[in-house]
């Protein structure tokens, strides 16, 4: 267990992120229907970051893959005042529902959820981004990245979720259980290519389940 003196990381955590608490009822009420519905979104402190990193940068674009209830890019508008364009795509027939039912019910204009699954959707986007979130199946990472290429502004940033996939990708393959096997083989795939394209910086972060920032050269 990572301690600093006799406190532990939760504590630590915990510690932080009520020192970051600035109520927002939109965001806290859709924190708790997910929670309840067993929906997975953006962790407390990706959230954070992602706070800090909107407005530090101030996009004009965003493009999100995995919309789910339309949790981070409600959040993402909000931190930016709602002036911003998302572009946020979601495969689930149902989440789409959702998130688009949440988007009316908080009257933003800004919000494009579009239907279908990103790998189809991608290539027909006509805009260029700012910043690119990718939350989506995790075994497409390497497909989407090299999709979002050139629909990228200069000096664009891509930040990706979950790229340790529950701490996996922390572990020898032998470990891995049987189910798991092909994102973990698929993530660490992704994450080679990552090292060895030159045309990218990157930095891998201790948040969530692992984020990785990508920025281009
Ligand atoms: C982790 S959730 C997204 C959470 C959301 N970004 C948030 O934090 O509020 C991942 C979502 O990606 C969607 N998804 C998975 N594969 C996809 C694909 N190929 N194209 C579009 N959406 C996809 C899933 O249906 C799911 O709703």
């Amino acid at each position: 267990m990572y301690k600093i003196n006799d406190v532990t990381y939760e504590q630590i955590f915990e510690y932080i992120d009520e020192f970051n608490k600035k109520e927002n009822k939109i965001i806290d009420e859709l924190r708790v229907f997910a929670e309840q519905n067993n929906i997975p979104i953006i962790k407390k402190d990706v959230e954070n970051f992602l706070k800090t990193y909107l407005n530090i940068t101030k996009p004009k674009k965003i493009l999100e893959l995995g919309c789910a209830i339309g949790y981070s890019s409600i959040f993402m508008s909000s931190v930016l005042n709602d002036d911003v364009h998302i572009d946020t795509l979601e495969i689930n027939e149902n989440m789409y529902n959702i998130a688009s039912e949440n988007i009316k019910k908080f009257s933003l204009t800004n919000i494009n959820v579009i239907l279908g699954n990103a790998s189809d959707i991608i290539p027909s986007l006509d805009q260029k981004y700012d910043f690119v979130f990718i939350d989506a199946s995790k075994s497409h990472y390497d497909e989407f990245f090299s999709l979002i290429l050139n629909k990228l502004k200069k000096n664009a940033v891509v930040i990706c979720d979950n790229t340790l996939f529950k701490g996996y990708l922390c572990m020898d393959r032998s470990g891995i259980p049987k189910r798991q096997k092909t994102i973990y083989d698929k993530m660490t795939r992704f994450l080679e290519n990552i090292k060895k394209n030159k045309d990218i910086s990157y930095n891998m972060l201790p948040l969530g389940d692992g984020l990785l920032v990508i920025y281009f050269k």
